[in-house]
């Protein structure tokens, strides 16, 4: 597919843009980037943003791109959505910052209000806010210490929950985002998740009735943690960063039996998952699970920085001062939530369980054509494509699947990797069907393409 040749300002250049990489004005950002900001940072292509809309994004010289990251499952509502807009303004003209640990604004109670509203299950929710995916798990993992009077933490090889020092204990994805960290937290223990298509215990679903819950039980509780020590079990539905992988129906629904059993609180990381990404509002309601205490963030407001974790009443237990922050909460991030909430349960949560139901038809018919994708999965907007060398041995492709990146991104495609060989799609929830199929049928080309390098 050509670039479009259209300036900064919208009007047609006379010469096609070539090229990002090839680009002496991007190549000249990528330089002073590397000068001032931490290395530390994965980039996995030069694109210089100059501003988005919707599903599609332009570049600081005009080249368009579709956009299948969404700022990795942020922009749900898609980019500067102009009601989204209106209530950033709007905010931003009355007050811009309060501190919500100290003070009261009404969003900040509205924002509660509404997740208590959604959150599954009968009982009534309270909520602390801050500003990260990474903080939310850390309010989770310092309230079920607090309310449980427990020390240890379940949670799941491949499982991402984010970098800080509380939340890195429980992140398992890859070696190099705990490297050179330790000591992390202790008492933390990781579980095999339902990778069923690489199996941890080698095992074939559904013979293998959901083998690596009762391993929990039946070897860990056993020989290395005392399970009345254990104050949570922290899980993502659906592993994001891990590799986009959906365990089957059972698997929650028998963790949390076993989480109940043993009086362990069931912490579902909705980070990635929640806010309609996979059709629902929370992934958890896909098997009728209720979380005892549900973490978000990224959606949640459309790109303003806000992380919400929402507990049962009966667990948010902890008194004045036990935990705060200065800025979680901002003003400007709830009414930019309050408009986001209202839009995914009113429109886009439903485009989402449609539209991806149509990408995952037309990633399978593309499958039967491609044996190198060896697996395609998802629910929503939340799919994953795993490339492997070979069907049969399922041997990971880490280098075709980072080639179909490069050449989608070349066509103006924007696409990333997660877990050892995994496409994602992680689309704004409110994409149209005409742009999902053009990212499609760059994508098919893009495969085409990386395959006969
Ligand atoms: C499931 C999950 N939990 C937690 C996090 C951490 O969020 P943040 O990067 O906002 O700290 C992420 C980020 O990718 C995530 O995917």
């Amino acid at each position: 597919m050509a670039v479009k040749s259209i300036t900064r300002k919208g009007a047609e250049t006379a010469q096609p843009l070539g090229p990002a990489k090839e680009s002496p004005l991007i190549q000249q950002w990528l330089a002073r980037d590397a000068e001032v900001i931490s290395p530390s940072y994965t980039r996995s292509y030069p694109l210089v943003v100059d501003h988005g809309r919707g599903a599609e994004l332009w570049d600081i010289e005009g080249r368009r791109y579709i956009d299948f990251n969404a700022g990795i499952a942020v922009v749900s509502t898609g980019h500067a959505h102009p009601e989204v807009v209106r209530a950033i303004q709007g905010q931003a003209a009355r007050f811009i910052h309060m501190s919500g640990t100290d003070f009261y604004y009404p969003m900040e109670i509205e924002l509660a209000e509404k997740l208590d509203q959604l959150a599954p299950g009968a009982e009534r929710h309270q909520t602390f806010l801050s500003n990260s995916g990474a903080e939310a798990i850390e309010a989770a993992f310092k309230l079920a210490r607090h309310h449980s009077g427990r020390p240890r933490m379940l949670a799941f090889l491949g499982g991402f929950h984010g970098r800080s020092m509380g939340a890195l204990s429980l992140t398992a994805s890859k070696p190099i985002q705990r490297e050179g960290f330790a000591p992390l937290v202790p008492g933390v223990t990781h579980a095999p998740f339902a990778y069923c298509y690489r199996c941890p215990l080698r095992l074939e679903y559904p013979a293998c009735d959901i083998a690596c819950v009762r391993y929990i039980e039946q070897e860990l509780f056993q020989h290395s943690v005392p399970p009345r020590e254990v104050a949570a079990i922290v899980v993502e539905p659906i592993l994001g960063e891990g590799g986009y992988v959906v365990p089957p129906p059972e698997f929650h629904i028998r963790l949390q039996e076993l989480a109940g059993k043993y009086g362990i609180l069931y912490v579902a990381d909705e980070v990635q998952t929640g806010i309609g990404r996979t059709g629902k509002m929370f992934a958890s309601e896909h098997w009728g699970v209720e979380p005892d205490i549900l973490c978000l963030a990224k959606g949640i407001a459309s790109g303003m920085p806000l992380g919400a974790t929402t507990a049962r009443r009966s667990v948010m237990t902890w008194g004045p001062g036990a935990h705060g922050n200065t800025f979680g909460g901002n003003p400007i991030s709830c009414a930019a939530a309050l408009v986001t909430l209202r839009l995914v349960e009113q429109q886009y949560m439903a485009n989402a369980a449609r539209l991806g139901e149509v990408a995952l038809e037309r990633l399978r018919a593309l499958q039967r054509r491609v044996p190198q994708m060896g697996d395609v999965r998802g629910l929503g907007l939340m799919i994953g494509v795993e490339m492997v060398r070979n069907p049969a041995t399922r041997e990971p492709a880490p280098a075709l699947r980072d080639q179909i990146v490069q050449e989608a991104f070349a066509r103006g495609l924007l696409i990333l990797g997660a877990g050892a060989s995994t496409l994602r799609f992680s689309p704004p929830l409110a994409i149209s069907r005409t742009l999902l199929d053009e990212g499609l049928d760059i994508l098919e080309e893009s495969i085409m393409a990386a395959l006969t390098v």
